[in-house]
């Protein structure tokens, strides 16, 4: 019997990954970028038992339902062929945000599962390994693994397909400000969404491009520049739920409130106030803006109209041991 805990935090991506080149290794169809939200985590204990006669899941203090189990033994059965043991586990997960705060939890999840099941298994997998493992749970994952601003790098095999700290979470004060606009469960979640992107005719204009918009983003991170950070995000973002809404079925995320905040965002910039903006598979949008600026995005996105409530986050560092 042995056990083992760790935490991630949930990333953003300022650069999309939106549909696969290989769906069963979660093999992404483009790199991506993000960053990680300092103070958001996910906090997992992974306990192998010779008893247990099943995998058992526990997540926010109530057993899991069926298929999230089935996605956890997923990875622990990846872990066990590792390690070469036989033990089912006891998993035991909580996140520090709310759940349906439309926040990414998969990535902070399953980041801080590879992390905890790997260790309790007695393994001692380098970061890379970590990623690779975490990115078959959820592909954001991968980026959850590395501190800071984060790279995961697009490949045709599981080996090549990581993520990589492009800069630590010291490297740059930046603020994800977080206009939440439903705290509802959304209808067709990532998972679902991917294979989807393949079925419009804009994906490959999309992919066409994402090698030049990943370098301009690993730039502007690397030179603090947010004016170069914020049009190439929106760009990209522009790009992501243009796919979406011409995929078959059409995933249409947006709704009045985000496209609200979408209008102020320019708006603000055009008046001196530096932000740019992004939004997952959901309608809370993302704000990234200097530290300095952040109360202020925080008190205009209140002001808005639909936006329920704000949350803030800073860079967070890397998965760790806890
Ligand atoms: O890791 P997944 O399968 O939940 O996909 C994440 C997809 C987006 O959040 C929309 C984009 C991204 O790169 O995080």
């Amino acid at each position: 019997m042995s056990t083992a805990s760790a935490s991630a935090h949930p990333n953003i991506a300022f650069i999309k990954y939106w549909g696969n080149r290989d769906h069963e290794l979660r093999l992404p169809a483009n790199g991506s970028i993000s960053m990680n939200l300092a103070g958001l985590e996910t906090r997992t204990t992974v306990r192998f038992d010779g008893a247990l006669a099943a995998d058992a899941l526990v997540l926010n203090g109530a057993p899991a339902a069926a298929a999230q189990v089935a996605r956890v033994s997923g990875i622990l059965d990846l872990v066990r062929g590792m390690a070469g043991i036989t033990e089912f586990a006891e998993v035991t997960s909580s996140n520090n945000f709310p759940s349906g705060s439309g926040i990414a939890s998969s990535s902070s999840a399953f980041a801080a599962l590879a992390l905890a099941a790997s260790a309790a298994a007695g393994l001692q997998l380098d970061e890379a390994a970590l990623s690779r493992l975490a990115r078959r749970g959820s592909g954001s994952a991968s980026r959850s693994v590395p501190a800071g601003f984060v790279e995961w790098r697009a490949a045709d095999t599981d080996e090549e397909s990581y993520a990589v700290s492009v800069a630590g979470e010291a490297h740059w004060d930046l603020v994800d400000t977080i206009a939440i606009i439903s705290e509802e469960h959304k209808a067709v979640g990532s998972t679902a969404g991917h294979p989807l992107a393949d079925s419009s005719p804009l994906q490959a204009a999309r992919l066409a491009g994402a090698e030049q918009r990943l370098a301009q983003a690993r730039t502007a991170i690397l030179q603090r520049d947010l004016a170069a950070l914020a049009a190439v995000m929106e760009l990209d973002n522009h790009l992501m739920h243009a796919v979406m809404m011409t995929s078959q079925p059409a995933l249409l995320y947006w709704q009045p409130p985000s496209l609200a905040v979408m209008h102020a965002v320019p708006a603000w910039r055009a008046e001196g106030l530096l932000a740019g903006y992004t939004l997952d598979a959901g309608p809370n949008v993302h704000v990234l803006s200097a530290a300095a600026d952040a109360a202020e995005v925080a008190v205009r996105l209140g002001k808005l109209p639909g936006v329920l409530r704000v949350m803030q986050a800073s860079a967070g560092g890397a998965a760790t041991l806890a």
